[in-house]
């Protein structure tokens, strides 16, 4: 059965992503749900999850006064609501500082802009046994290492609590079946249940766990809905931050390679949660593909490329040691070699630019040749300017084309010119010393020299 025909008339989804921490221990002056993991921003990764989910309505509990990360909540999930919440009592004091989003009866989830690996597909589990009658449904995971997570306490196969560490007992203190702390909650109850709960414990604190107990004190069914422990995990100061980093470039190189990608060695190469790898794309080692990439089928990057904001179509090769950035475009079988940066810079089908050049605000024609050394002077120190290079145009070797200017196609341009003039089609360009030679003239030459240093001594 789908979904649908289970439910015929399912309640729409509301999320509320807590995001309030003041993350002291990551020692920055940024917002800690700000700090990013392949490319995006622990929020985002979470905004990302929760639209995926299929939330309609989506709420962030943040620190008031954060305009960052109110423009970050606008870029990733625009329509967003944002609540600030301005004392810092609890989880679920912060579920209610979203409570206007509460009345409409939607479910809900709660997720935390802090745990940043948890997947759509997590969270629809998480919410799948409110369709069948539960009033919350819990996340939850067995840990060898329990300390510091609210433990889920169980009578038999039945869910009784959650305790806060601080609040456990030594025996509670035993379990380690622990609370992610992302919870749904249905409906009809989410509100009744929320305002219900209090603050005596030891933190003082508004606990969210606690709706399970009041849950089952109204004898409401409450679901554990079980996660791998690094999914659930969270991240305070930057050591975790690197362990969340490993585990999602993990996840996303694992995801190039069953999408048909080869990576030689993928534990040196970093992706963006972005990063598109098409069929039979082969990735050597050491490349970082930084965000805003894509790379269609049977493409090559060779071994220490850096990418950003880059296309490279059908059969495209890059590197080894290119930098590629801007908008930089690839045609099918265009190749870049080594030593070779791209800026705003596209090339057309089959055409190359094999050594030590820089083409920047640049337009490159089918099958041109771009010699080694060549370099578009794209800056006056004010303004950038662009260079066009027409189809089977070849440049000569160790090139200045001082921008604006233009080739033409199947142009030649001599080897060490500086081009200042635009160069028309099929012409010949020669922008540099003539050659001078004097046959014989060095034996007379270093015979004065000597002639000279005698006299002296
Ligand atoms: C919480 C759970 C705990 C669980 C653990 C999993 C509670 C009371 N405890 O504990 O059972 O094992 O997560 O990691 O929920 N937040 C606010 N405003 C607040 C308090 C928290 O926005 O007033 C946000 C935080 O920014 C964070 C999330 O809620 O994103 C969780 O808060 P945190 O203080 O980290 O809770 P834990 O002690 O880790
Ligand atoms: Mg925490």
């Amino acid at each position: 059965m789908t979904p649908s025909e289970s439910n015929p008339c399912p309640r729409a989804l509301t999320a509320i992503v807590l995001a309030a921490g003041k993350g002291t221990r990551m020692r920055s002056d940024l917002p800690k749900v700000l700090h990013r993991l392949a490319g995006r921003s622990m929020l985002g990764h979470v905004l990302a999850a929760v639209q995926a989910a299929g939330a309609a309505r989506i709420a962030v509990v943040a620190e008031p006064g954060r305009d960052d990360v109110a423009r970050e909540i606008a870029a990733q999930a625009p329509g967003s609501a944002v609540f600030p919440q301005v004392e810092r009592l609890g989880t679920a004091h912060a579920v209610l500082a979203a409570r206007a989003m509460l009345g409409a009866g939607d479910d809900v989830i709660v997720a935390f802009g802090d745990t940043p690996l948890i997947t759509a597909e997590t969270l629809t589990r998480l919410r799948a046994p409110l369709a069948e009658g539960a009033a919350v449904a819990v996340l939850a995971f067995e840990s060898a290492h329990p300390t510091g997570y609210g433990r889920v306490l169980t009578d038999g196969t039945r869910v009784r609590a959650i305790r806060e560490e601080k609040d456990a007992s030594p025996e509670e203190r035993r379990v380690t079946l622990c609370n992610a702390g992302l919870m749904a909650l249905a409906g009809p109850h989410a509100l009744a249940l929320l305002t219900r709960i209090g603050n005596d414990n030891a933190a003082g604190e508004y606990y969210l766990p606690d709706a399970v107990a009041l849950a089952v004190g109204d004898g409401l069914p409450v679901a554990v809905v079980p996660v791998a422990e690094e999914e659930a995990q969270g991240v305070n100061d930057r050591v975790q931050l690197g362990v969340a980093e490993a585990a999602i470039q993990a996840r996303l190189r694992r995801g190039a390679q069953l999408g048909g990608a080869t990576l030689i060695a993928p534990e040196t190469v970093f992706l963006s949660h972005d990063t598109i790898l098409g069929r039979d794309v082969l990735v050597e080692p050491h490349v970082v593909f930084d965000t805003g990439v894509r790379i269609d089928e049977a493409c090559v990057v060779h071994a220490f490329c850096h990418l950003k904001d880059v296309r490279l179509e059908a059969g495209a090769g890059v590197g080894p040691f290119a930098r590629l950035r801007g908008g930089a475009v690839l045609e099918a079988g265009a190749t870049i070699g080594n030593f070779v940066e791209l800026k705003n810079a596209r090339l057309g089908p089959g055409a190359k630019a094999a050594h030590l050049t820089y083409l920047g605000d640049a337009e490159v024609g089918a099958a041109a040749n771009v010699g080694a050394g060549t370099i578009t002077c794209n800056y006056d120190g004010v303004s950038k300017h662009r260079t066009s290079i027409g189809a089977g145009a070849f440049i000569g070797s160790n090139s200045a084309l001082v921008a604006p200017v233009s080739i033409g196609a199947g142009a030649f341009v001599a080897s060490g010119s500086v081009i200042t003039e635009d160069v028309p089609e099929g012409a010949l360009a020669v922008a540099r010393g003539r050659q001078a030679v004097k046959p014989g003239w060095a034996a007379g030459k270093r015979a004065a020299l000597r002639a000279a240093r005698s006299e002296k001594s």
